[in-house]
């Protein structure tokens, strides 16, 4: 038995994967397989570095310590064979609005933004919110797995006069990890067209041999001075109501431009319990990380196997990294709406792969961070499902 078979009652906490479900769903007796944040509880020594920190009592005006930039700068040389200063790094309470302040600081209004869909919604949200101008380099889906099209990326670069390149490393939700050639041919096309790169690498921990994430920003000094990666424990730790993000940022003159809009927003600093909380998953997480990233392959290579001998009309692409399965439903021939419908009236509610952009039509998203149970459960209530048609 792992630690992660624990099923744990998050209804009535404020989680919005259980506690949204009725607004956002009708209903709340489905399972939700909707939002990313894991059934799992954090690493215990996250927990004591809370307790500890809540046990003082006093909860005043924060700075975020060196000793919190130092377990970030080890974890990225540790993890990612990247050598950060500790200079490069600033913070913000997420790594969506970390986007949008890229957006605000480094283009103008009305300027083309490109995102590759299908990728997580709030990117556009940021782009469009902030009146630039939403401009898709649609994914290539060949075999199963996709790829990016850089000719279509480099020609709406020149067609749109494009400033800025938001990208999903590892990429959520088609589960690709990007290898060092594609994110080479991506930055080189960057750089010949003096395009900012927003680099979202907020999945990138729950990557494994043989699939390697590889900072965009890390394969060159080129590359880094034109990039800003954006890292967090949330996903990685199940963090993410402690509100804890970093941004890294080689480029000086890209660094000020960012803090000045943080502070027009009159943000400075992080909270106490997430300082505590992520400087804690970064100093002693390691242990936990691999014992979770087993047990989400495993689930997710039952989602497959699954799909694969009991409902053979939908196909499941096994991700290279994080913990999100993404399903293609298309050839049950239904719009999204009733899609989502199908699963939600037998008892799952899921990723709605419509909201994800083009090319998200007809597909499911699936969050197998959660006990192996809940996966069972949730395939037997799809097979069924699939099975009413
Ligand atoms: C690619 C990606 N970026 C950002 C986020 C959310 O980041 P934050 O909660 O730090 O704003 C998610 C959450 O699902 C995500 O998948």
């Amino acid at each position: 038995m792992s630690r992660f078979d624990e099923v744990i009652e998050r209804r009535g906490t404020h989680a919005v994967k259980w506690d949204g479900l009725k607004t956002v769903f009708g209903r709340e007796d489905v399972l939700p397989m909707w939002v990313a944040d894991m059934d799992f509880k954090a690493p215990d020594e996250v927990s004591e570095a809370i307790q500890k920190a809540a046990a003082h009592g006093i909860f005043g005006y924060t700075i975020v310590p060196d000793s919190t930039k130092e377990v970030i700068v080890n974890w990225m040389q540790s993890r990612h064979h990247w050598s950060v200063q500790k200079e490069w790094l600033l913070f913000n309470h997420g790594v969506v609005p970390s986007i949008g302040a890229a957006v605000e600081a480094l283009t103008k209004p009305g300027d083309a933004v490109i995102v590759q869909p299908p990728v997580y919604n709030p990117f556009f949200e940021m782009i469009e919110r902030n009146e630039r101008k939403l401009v898709h380099n649609e994914l290539l889906l060949k075999d199963g797995r996709y790829e990016m099209d850089f000719a279509d990326l480099e020609e709406k670069i020149q067609t749109e006069k494009a400033k800025m390149v938001v990208l999903c490393s590892p990429h959520n939700p088609g589960g690709r990890v990007w290898t060092k050639e594609e994110l080479t041919t991506l930055c080189e096309i960057c750089e010949k067209h003096n395009v900012y790169l927003v680099s979202d690498e907020i999945h990138a921990d729950l990557t494994r041999e043989p699939n390697k994430h590889l900072p965009a920003a890390s394969l060159s000094e080129r590359y880094a001075a034109f990039t800003v990666t954006l890292v967090a424990p949330s996903k990685t730790f199940n963090l993410a109501g402690l509100q804890a993000s970093a941004l890294i940022i080689p480029n000086k003159d890209i660094r000020t431009r960012l803090q000045k809009v943080f502070a027009r927003q009159g943000q400075f600093t992080l909270n106490q319990l997430g300082i505590a909380g992520m400087e804690a998953a970064y100093r002693h997480g390691s242990e936990w990380l691999e014992e979770a990233l087993d047990y989400i392959q495993e689930n997710a290579r039952l989602v497959k196997e699954y799909a694969e001998k009991n409902i053979p009309s939908i196909s499941v692409m096994e991700p290279e990294g994080s913990y999100l399965v993404w399903v293609d439903c298309r050839s049950l021939g239904l719009p999204d709406k009733e899609l989502l419908d199908l699963f939600l009236v037998h008892g799952v509610a899921l990723g709605n792969g419509a909201k994800y952009g083009p090319g998200g039509e007809g597909f499911m998203r699936i969050n197998v961070a959660c006990p192996r149970a809940t996966v069972e459960e949730t395939m037997n209530r799809m097979k069924k499902a699939v099975e009413s048609l």
